[in-house]
C-alpha cells in the first residue's frame, strides 16, 4: 500500500510543502529512501525503526518487506532530522499499523531511538505556511508548540512522544487547547545601557539620536577608553519598540538559525549584533549549503555593530556594500535562491589610527604617516559613502567623568526619537518604506524640498568634491530626519547644515 504524509522544509527563511510517500511491498528487507536526502535523512531509517519499535510496533528492519520511502519535490536537498516523524507515520500507515486521514496535516519533528520527539528549527516558519497552504493542524514536538502558536488561524498541536502521536491521530488523546498570549513569551534582553550612564560625548549623543530616528548608518571615531563602544551599545535603549509584525519578522529569523532562547517564543526587542573583526565573510553576510543567515540578517531590525572596524578583513567589508543599499541579501544555490532581510542600522567604531592618539590633545600619536594611510584604507571608499554620522568621540575630562549619572537619559531620548518616526509613518503612509533612511532617489524631491540657501551650500559641496551623488542624497535624508526631530515640516538651513557637519569624514587627516 502507499500512503502520503505532508511535512515542510527550509528554503532560506520560507518553507515549503514536502510531500512524503511510502511504499511497503513484501519482499527481502529493503528501507529506502529517496529524493536528494542527506546524510542525516539517510539515517533517519536507523532512527525511525528504532523509534518505532520503542513506541510499541514492529520495527520495518524486522519484517520481511521492502520499505521505499519518496520524498517530493525530488530537487529540493532534504537536510536534517526534521522528516523523522512524518516518515515514521508514513511508514506505520502503509504497512496498515495505524490508521488516520493525513489530509490537511502537516508533520515535523526528529524522533529519539525511544521515540520521543526532539524539538526543531523553524517553526514560525512552518506555521506561516501550513497556514498560508490551507493546512489545518500542524504537529511538531511540544517544545515548539508556543512558537507556532503565535500563528492565528491553524491549529498547532505539540506532542511528546511517537506514541502520543499516533495516540492523538487515532483519538485516544486529546491536547489542550491553545490560548498564548505572545506578550506573556516576549523575550527581552537584559543588560541594556542606559546613555546617562555615558558621561560628556553630547556630540555623539546626539548623532546617535539622529541615527535612531532616521535609521541611519553612523561611525564613531576616537581614541581608547572614550565610551564609544558603550554608546553603539546603549544604542537599542533609544530605538523604538518592535512593532508585532516586525517581532514576528525577527523571530523567523532566530527561529530558523536555531537561536531563540528555550522557553522563549517571540523575540521582544530590537537585535544588536556585534560580530568579532575576525569573522568570514559566510559569517556576516550569510551563506553555506543550504543557506543559513549571517549576521547582517541577525541584525535585521537591529544593529549591527563592527568594532574595531578597520580591522575587518577587506573582502567582508566590500561585502556589506550590496545587502546595506539593498535591505536583503540573495543567494543562489543550484536551482533555488534564498533571500534573506537585512535592514539593520549599522554602527562602526575606529580609532583614528593604529596607536589610537592621533589628533588627542593630550597624547601624541606614535604613528608613521604609512603607517596611518594603510589603517584608513578601509576607513575611505564606497563603504565610507554609505554612512551618513561621521562622529568624533573624543577624551573626556574629569570634571565631567566624575559628574552625576542622568538617570532615564534614554528613555527621554526615546520618546523624541518614538515622535520622529510616527511622523515618518504618517508622511509615508501608503509607501513601501517607513524610515527616512529608505527614501529612494526618484522621492526624494517630493519629500525632501530644500530652498534656494540650501541649494547653494549643498552646491559648494558637491562641486568641491567633498560629497558624492550618493553622499549628496544621504544628507538630504539626514536633513529631513533632523528637521522630523524638531517636528518641522520644512527642511531649514540648520537642519541641512547639521546634516553636512555630520559628513565631514576627514576627521584627523593625517
Ligand atoms: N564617557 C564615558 N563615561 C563613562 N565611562 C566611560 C566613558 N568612556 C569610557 N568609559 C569607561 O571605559 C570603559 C571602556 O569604554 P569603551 O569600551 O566604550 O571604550 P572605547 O572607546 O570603545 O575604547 P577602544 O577604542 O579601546 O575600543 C567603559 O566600560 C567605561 O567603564
Ligand atoms: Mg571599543
Amino acid at each position: 500500500m502507499i500512503s502520503k504524509v505532508y511535512s515542510s522544509c527550509l528554503l532560506g527563511l520560507n518553507a515549503q510543502i514536502i510531500e512524503i510517500e511510502t511504499n511497503v511491498s513484501y519482499g527481502l528487507r529493503r528501507f529506502e529512501i529517496v529524493g536528494l536526502p542527506d546524510k542525516a535523512v539517510e539515517e533517519s531509517k536507523e532512527r525511525v525503526g528504532t523509534a518505532i519499535e520503542s513506541s510499541g510496533y514492529p520495527s520495518p528492519h524486522h519484517q520481511p518487506e521492502r520499505v521505499l520511502v519518496s520524498l517530493a519535490p525530488a530537487d529540493i536537498k532534504k537536510e536534517g532530522s526534521i522528516y523523522d516523524l512524518p516518515i515514521a507515520l508514513s511508514y506505520l500507515l502503509a504497512d496498515n499499523r495505524i490508521k488516520f486521514s493525513p489530509k490537511g496535516k502537516l508533520f515535523l519533528g526528529e524522533l529519539a531511538l525511544d521515540g520521543r520527539l526532539r524539538p526543531i528549527k523553524g517553526a514560525l516558519s512552518f506555521a506561516q505556511l501550513a497556514k498560508e497552504k490551507g493546512f489545518s493542524e500542524l504537529i511538531l514536538p511540544e517544545e515548539n508548540a508556543p512558537e507556532g502558536q503565535i500563528i492565528k488561524g491553524i491549529k498547532v498541536v505539540g506532542l511528546k512522544t511517537l506514541k502520543d502521536v499516533i495516540d492523538y491521530l487515532e483519538g485516544r488523546k486529546g491536547v489542550p487547547s491553545q490560548n498564548i498570549n505572545p506578550k506573556e513569551f516576549l523575550f527581552e534582553q537584559d543588560n541594556i545601557i542606559d546613555i546617562g550612564h555615558i558621561k560628556g560625548q553630547e556630540y555623539a549623543k546626539r548623532a546617535l539620536e539622529i541615527a535612531a530616528a532616521g535609521n541611519h548608518n553612523l561611525l564613531m571615531i576616537g581614541p581608547p577608553g572614550t565610551g564609544k563602544t558603550l554608546l553603539a551599545k546603549a544604542i537599542i535603549s533609544i530605538l523604538p519598540p518592535l512593532s508585532f509584525e516586525e517581532a514576528l519578522e525577527v523571530t523567523r529569523i532566530y527561529s530558523v538559525a536555531g537561536l531563540l532562547p528555550p522557553g522563549k517564543v517571540i523575540m521582544g526587542q530590537r537585535p544588536f549584533r556585534s560580530p568579532h573583526h575576525s569573522s568570514s565573510e559566510v559569517a556576516l553576510i550569510g551563506g553555506g549549503n543550504p543557506p543559513r543567515p549571517g549576521e547582517i540578517t541577525l541584525a535585521h531590525r537591529g544593529v549591527l555593530f563592527l568594532d574595531e572596524f578597520p580591522e575587518f578583513h577587506r573582502d567582508v567589508l566590500e561585502a556589506l556594500r550590496q545587502p546595506i543599499e539593498e535591505g536583503k541579501i540573495v543567494i543562489l544555490r543550484a536551482k533555488h535562491y534564498s533571500s534573506f532581510p537585512a535592514k539593520f542600522m549599522l554602527v562602526a567604531a575606529s580609532n583614528p589610527c593604529p596607536c589610537g592618539y592621533l589628533g588627542s590633545p593630550e597624547r601624541k600619536c606614535t604613528c608613521t604617516i604609512s603607517q596611518i594611510r594603510k589603517y584608513r584604507r578601509k576607513l575611505s571608499g564606497p563603504l565610507m559613502d554609505r554612512i551618513d554620522l561621521f562622529i568624533n568621540v573624543p577624551h573626556v575630562r574629569y570634571k565631567k567623568l566624575s559628574s552625576q549619572e542622568e538617570e532615564g537619559y534614554s528613555s527621554k531620548i526615546r520618546e523624541e526619537v518614538i515622535k520622529a518616526r510616527e511622523i515618518q509613518k504618517e508622511r509615508f503612509k501608503g509607501e513601501n518604506f517607513f524610515v527616512n533612511s529608505e527614501i529612494p532617489i526618484s522621492k526624494i524631491k517630493k519629500y525632501c524640498p530644500i530652498d534656494s540657501r540650501c541649494q547653494d551650500l549643498l552646491k559648494r559641496f558637491v562641486d568641491s568634491g567633498k560629497l558624492s551623488a550618493r553622499g549628496y542624497h544621504r544628507v538630504l535624508r539626514l536633513s529631513r530626519t533632523i528637521a522630523d526631530l524638531s517636528n518641522s515640516e520644512k527642511i531649514s538651513f540648520d537642519h541641512l547644515a547639521e546634516a553636512v557637519s555630520y559628513r565631514a569624514k576627514d576627521i584627523y587627516t593625517p
